[in-house]
C-alpha cells in the first residue's frame, strides 16, 4: 500500500533555540512529528505535524498495562553536508519483532522508513554540523483503547519524534554488575524494547546511581552467572586477541543494531568475534591475569562507550587508559566514518535523505 505522507508545518520554526555548542540528550525536540493512528486492523496514512502535546483519555491502555515499544536511530550530518540515516530498516525489522511479542500490530516498511525519511527532511535543519553530534530518532507504538479491562489493544498509535543529540557519555563509564535484581528471563520480553523492559530497571539504577555507579550490567535470572546486557548498552569484552560480546540465543538480551554493526566490521578486518556465553568469573580471571584488555558498550544513543570501571560485590576492576585501546578506537572510528560519509557504506546501511 502507497501511504500518501501530508505534511502540516510549523508557522515558525523553533530552531533558534537549538545550540549547537550546549547539546543534552532528549531536551530539545525538533519542529515536527510524524504520526499514525492503526484502528480495524489497518494503519491510516501517516501525517508530519508540528510537534506538540497530544490529548488522551486517561484510561488509554498503555498508561495502565504497558502495552507500549519504542525504537532508537540517528540522522548524521554527511561530508558533504546532507543528511543520512543509519540503517532504519534495522530498526523496523526490531520493531515488527517487538510488536508482535506485545501483542501490537506489524508496522509496513514505508510507514516506518519512509515516513521518517520524510520527517529527517523535512527537519534537515535541525540535524547538528558539529563534528560526533547527529538527531537522535525515536519511533514508538502506544495502545491507545480507552478502556481499563484487560486484553490486548485494538487501537494504536505510532508516532516519530526527534531530537538533537551529542555524545550520550561524556567519559569512560563506571559500571555496576547487578546480582540480585533480574532484567529478562527467557521466554519474557528481554529482547524488545519494551518501555516495561526501561521501566523496570529505574529502582536498580537509582541504587547504584547513589553509589555514584553510571549503569548495570545485568546478570543471568537463574545464576546470576553470565553477564547480559546494561540495559541502554550491549556489551563487548576483548579478552587476549578476541572479542566476547553475550549471544542472543536466550531471547535475553536486545539484538543491538550497533552491535551487530560492531561485529560485522571487527569480523571483516579479521577479529575474532565470540558471540558466547561470558561469566563474570570469566571476566575477573582475565582482569587478573592480564588479559582483559578493553571492555565497552554500544547502542544507538551511546554509540560505542568504554566501560573504565567494572564493579562487581567489592572486587573493582579498573580498565588501563582509553586512549590504548585499539580494538573500540578502530571500531568507534570506522563506524563514526560510515555513519558520517567519511569511508564508503559498502553494506547499504545507511539510506541518504537529502
Ligand atoms: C538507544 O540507544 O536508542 C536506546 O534506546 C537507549 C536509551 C536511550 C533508552
Amino acid at each position: 500500500m502507497a501511504y500518501e505522507i501530508k505534511v502540516n508545518k510549523i508557522p515558525q520554526s523553533r530552531i533558534a533555540q537549538l545550540d549547537q555548542k550546549n547539546i543534552q540528550f532528549g531536551r530539545l525536540y525538533a519542529d515536527h512529528m510524524l504520526v499514525a493512528h492503526y484502528e480495524d486492523g489497518v494503519w491510516g496514512s501517516p501525517e508530519i505535524v508540528p510537534f506538540e502535546n497530544i490529548s488522551l483519555s486517561p484510561a488509554t491502555t498503555f498508561m495502565h498495562y504497558g502495552q507500549a515499544i519504542f525504537e532508537g536511530v540517528k540522522a548524521y550530518r554527511n561530508a558533504e553536508g546532507g543528511v543520512q540515516i543509519f540503517r532504519p530498516e534495522s530498526n523496523w525489522k526490531r520493531m515488527n519483532k517487538s510488536a508482535e511479542r506485545m501483542g501490537m500490530p506489524d508496522l509496513p516498511e514505508e510507514l516506518f522508513v519512509e515516513g521518517m525519511r520524510k520527517l529527517i527532511e523535512v527537519d534537515a535543519a535541525w540535524v547538528p554540523t558539529e563534528p560526533g553530534c547527529s538527531l537522535y530518532i525515536r519511533p514508538f507504538m502506544i495502545a491507545t483503547d480507552e478502556f481499563v479491562g484487560v486484553r490486548p489493544a485494538t487501537k494504536f498509535t505510532f508516532m516519530i519524534i526527534t531530537s538533537p543529540a551529542a555524545a550520550y557519555y561524556s567519559k569512560p563509564v563506571s559500571i555496576y554488575v547487578q546480582d540480585e535484581f533480574v532484567r529478562a528471563f527467557p521466554g519474557g520480553i528481554g529482547m524488545t524494547k519494551a518501555a516495561g523492559n526501561y521501566g523496570a530497571c529505574m529502582y536498580p539504577a537509582q541504587q547504584i546511581q547513589k553509589m555514584g555507579y553510571d549503569q548495570i550490567l545485568w546478570t543471568d535470572g537463574f545464576e546470576h552467572k553470565y553477564v547480559q546486557e546494561i540495559g541502554t548498552m550491549n556489551v563487548f569484552f576483548v579478552i587476549g586477541d578476541k572479542v566476547i560480546t553475550p549471544d542472543l540465543n536466550a531471547g535475553t538480551i536486545l539484538a543491538g543494531v550497533t552491535r551487530d554493526s560492531v561485529i560485522t566490521l571487527l569480523k571483516e578486518k579479521g577479529v575474532t568475534v565470540e558471540e558466547r556465553p561470558i561469566s563474570i568469573d570469566e571476566i575477573e580471571a582475565a582482569y587478573k591475569n592480564g588479559s582483559l584488555k578493553e571492555a565497552f558498550g554500544t547502542g544507538t544513543a551511546a554509540s560505542v562507550a568504554p566501560i573504565g570501571k567494572l564493579t562487581f560485590h567489592t572486587d573493582v576492576m579498573q580498565l588501563r587508559p582509553v586512549e590504548e585501546w585499539e580494538t573500540m578506537n578502530w571500531i568507534k572510528t570506522t563506524l563514526d566514518d560510515i555513519r558520517y560519509g567519511r569511508k564508503a557504506d559498502n553494506h547499504n546501511w545507511v539510506l541518504k535523505v537529502c
